[in-house]
Parts: C-alpha cells; sequence; structure tokens
C-alpha cells in the first residue's frame, strides 16, 4: 500500500501498538472535527466547506450512503442519523453491490459516500457511477485531496489525523461525529427540528470527547474481560437499532485482529436462527444503550441466558441494578442522548478487540490478509 502522511506524525508516541494509541486519539479527534462547525453561541452548525444550497437541501428526496467495511457501519449510523433529524429516506449499501443492484439514482438523491482513505475502489467506483446518474455526491473522508475528496461535489472532512492501524477506530468515530453534523445541518435547513433541539444536541456532543475519556480511563477492567473471552471459538454481538449498527463493528472489530469468529445479530432477530448457536459458555455482548428498546433486548438476553451464554451487558450507567439481573459481566457508559451512544459503546468494542488480539499474541496493527486501503474491485 501507499504511504503519504508525514512519518514523525506517524510514531506510536508511546503506545505499543498504532491501534491503541488510535484509539485513544479519539477524544481529540472528536474535538478536532467539531471546531469551527458549530457556531459561536452552540445553537447551530456551519459547515462553510459545503456548496450546495439550501434550495438544493429542499430539494433532495433520497439520501444513498455507500462504503466499505468500517466506513459503512458508520454509515448504517448515519442512515439513522438523517432519517431522525431530517426525516429523510436513506439508503445504504457496501460500495461493491451499489452499482450492481441497478439502485434507483435520480438528480434529487443525495449519495454520500464515506471513506477513511478515499481511494477504496470500490467506493470510487460507486461514486462515479452516482455522478453518471446526476446525483450530487457528498464525500466523508479522512484524507483532504484524495481521489473521493476530488471528485465529489462536496467533502466533509473528519479530523482525525492519518490512521495507520489497519482496523479502523478514531476515524469510524470521527466520521458519525461528521454524521451527526451533517445531519443536524440538514435539519436546521429544512426547519424538521427547533434552535433548541440542534443547541440540545450540539451541546450533548461537546460533551462526548471528556465521557470517552472517563470510558478509556477504565481499559483495564475490559482488558480482562477481554483476556477471559480471547480463548473462546465463537462469539456474538447483540443490539437493537442503533445498538445493531455498533454490534456489527464490534464484530468486524474482533474478526479483523483477534481472528475469533463473532458475528452480530439484531437482538430480535436471533430466535430465528442464530439461537441454535448458543451453548453453554458461548459469549454473548449485549449493547443496551436504547431506553426505548431496554426490555425487548433484555428478553432476547434471556434467550441466550437460557441457552448458557455468558453475557457482557454494555448499558447507559445507572441501569446498574436492572442490568445485574439478567448479565453475567456489565460495563457502564456515561449518559447521552440515545441517537449519540454509538460514539461511546464502541469504544469498549474497540478496546476488546484490541486486548484480544494482544492476548492471542497476534499482529494488531496488520493483521493477516487485510490491507488498510483495497485499491482493487
Ligand atoms: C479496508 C480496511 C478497513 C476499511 C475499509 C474501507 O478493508 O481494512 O478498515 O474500513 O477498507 O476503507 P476506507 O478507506 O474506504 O474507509
Amino acid at each position: 500500500f501507499h504511504v503519504d502522511w508525514d512519518l514523525m506524525t506517524a510514531e506510536k508516541g508511546g503506545y505499543d501498538h498504532f491501534m491503541l494509541k488510535e484509539i485513544y486519539e479519539q477524544p481529540k479527534a472528536y474535538r478536532d472535527t467539531m471546531r469551527g462547525r458549530v457556531s459561536e453561541d452552540g445553537k447551530s452548525v456551519t459547515l462553510s466547506e459545503l456548496s450546495m444550497t439550501p434550495e438544493q437541501i429542499r430539494a433532495f428526496r433520497r439520501v444513498h450512503i455507500v462504503a466499505c467495511g468500517t466506513a459503512m457501519h458508520a454509515g448504517m449510523v448515519g442512515k439513522t442519523i438523517i432519517e431522525q433529524l431530517a426525516r429523510l429516506p436513506v439508503e445504504t449499501d457496501v460500495a461493491s453491490e451499489y452499482r450492481y443492484r441497478s439502485p434507483i439514482i435520480t438528480p434529487d438523491t443525495l449519495v454520500i459516500v464515506v471513506s477513511q482513505s478515499g481511494e477504496t475502489a470500490d467506493t470510487l467506483a460507486a461514486l462515479r457511477e452516482a455522478k453518471r446518474c446526476g446525483a450530487r455526491v457528498l464525500a466523508i473522508t479522512n484524507v483532504v485531496g484524495s481521489s473521493v475528496a476530488r471528485e465529489a461535489d462536496d467533502t466533509i472532512v473528519t479530523l482525525a489525523g492519518p490512521e495507520i492501524a489497519v482496523a479502523s477506530t478514531k476515524a469510524y468515530t470521527s466520521q458519525l461525529i461528521a454524521f451527526y453534523l451533517f445531519g443536524l445541518y440538514l435539519a436546521q435547513t429544512l426547519g424538521t427540528r427547533d434552535e433548541a433541539f440542534v443547541a440540545n444536541m450540539l451541546a450533548a456532543m461537546q460533551a462526548l470527547p471528556e465521557q470517552v475519556e472517563r470510558i478509556l480511563a477504565q481499559a483495564e477492567t475490559i482488558k480482562e474481560i477481554a483476556d477471559a473471552i480471547a480463548h473462546n471459538r465463537s462469539l456474538f454481538f447483540i443490539g437493537r437499532g442503533v445498538d445493531y449498527a455498533v454490534a456489527l463493528e464490534g464484530s468486524l472489530k474482533l474478526k479483523e485482529i483477534s481472528y475469533i469468529h463473532s458475528e452480530a445479530y439484531a437482538a430480535g432477530e436471533l430466535k430465528h436462527g442464530t439461537l441454535a448457536l448458543i451453548e453453554e459458555g458461548v459469549p454473548v455482548i449485549a449493547l443496551l444503550t436504547q431506553e426505548e428498546l431496554f426490555e425487548k433486548t433484555i428478553s432476547n438476553i434471556k434467550e441466550t441466558k437460557a441457552r448458557g451464554a455468558n453475557v457482557l451487558g454494555i448499558y447507559n450507567e445507572g441501569q446498574e441494578a436492572e442490568v445485574a439481573k439478567s448479565v453475567d459481566s456489565q460495563f457502564a457508559i456515561p449518559r447521552t442522548l440515545p441517537l449519540l451512544t454509538p460514539a461511546l459503546s464502541v469504544v469498549p468494542l474497540q478496546l476488546l478487540s484490541y486486548y484480544a488480539s494482544l492476548a492471542l499474541g497476534h499482529d494488531v496493527d496488520k493483521p493477516r490478509n487485510l490491507a488498510k486501503s483495497v485499491t482493487v474491485e
């Protein structure tokens, strides 16, 4: 692959691995990605880099989000963000599938491509197809001047800084921040959310970096859990809503660097097949951050417990007592708005995969068979 960053910045800075360094850089990446994009009074989003006009925004009838790998998982959270904030219908596609399904791309479609490197061949090809059909293309990328950034109509740059480890961490969470900002920008332009709502969400976003720091301060707890699960052959991640999107990312992270087989399931879908694979001692990592769905997910956890699963619950602070009854081990994340929980809940999952890989003696930063940037279709 191709390295175009400053080697000085690329040093591990005292960390054993780039991945760990990048996990710990997330509070800074959140702050940098938000900086200059929130008005001084904290009441609105300013994305001065966008050239799309309010009239053009009002003309959008649908949104397509296209990406690969971890960027796709950020896009899945992005779908919920845009649908909830702007009430526009959003479809997500992995870039390698998008072109081949004759997607309905019209001039009133906004196509958002998400790519850390901005060079992924499938994503670039999807972008070109979208443009050929007359759609407007917005790129969310970490690399200024990348192919995706050059060819898109508009670009939001995530300011995560160079990401070296193959397993993406700070680029993913910065993509989430970009989606929150863009979702709010659409909402304020379309009038789907009022100023008080936007101000409240922006205030909650400003609190995220410090909340991530509080999670990172508990890395030792996650390490103990990782050491305990590292020798299992297979495990499951479950969640509903945005927790399901985060479950997919947690599962991918674990597979990428620890080579442990895992699957992510929408918690309510378990009973339609996967439950057959749950037997004594199988670890299940359950995300429970969505209060509206809490009881439903607890029921799904009980279904796995009844088959002998060993459940780790990841939930919002303050629900210890309710969660304790149904799980074997638990990890609380600081309280935030339901839509913002992915920016916190993914962090313990990143640490979990890091420590599992370490426990198994694998090359954390350079997993077998994988590349940082995939420039072939
Ligand atoms: C590769 C990397 C993944 C990444 C994906 C998309 O598979 O190993 O970590 O998520 O490409 O990369 P991009 O640069 O487009 O975000």
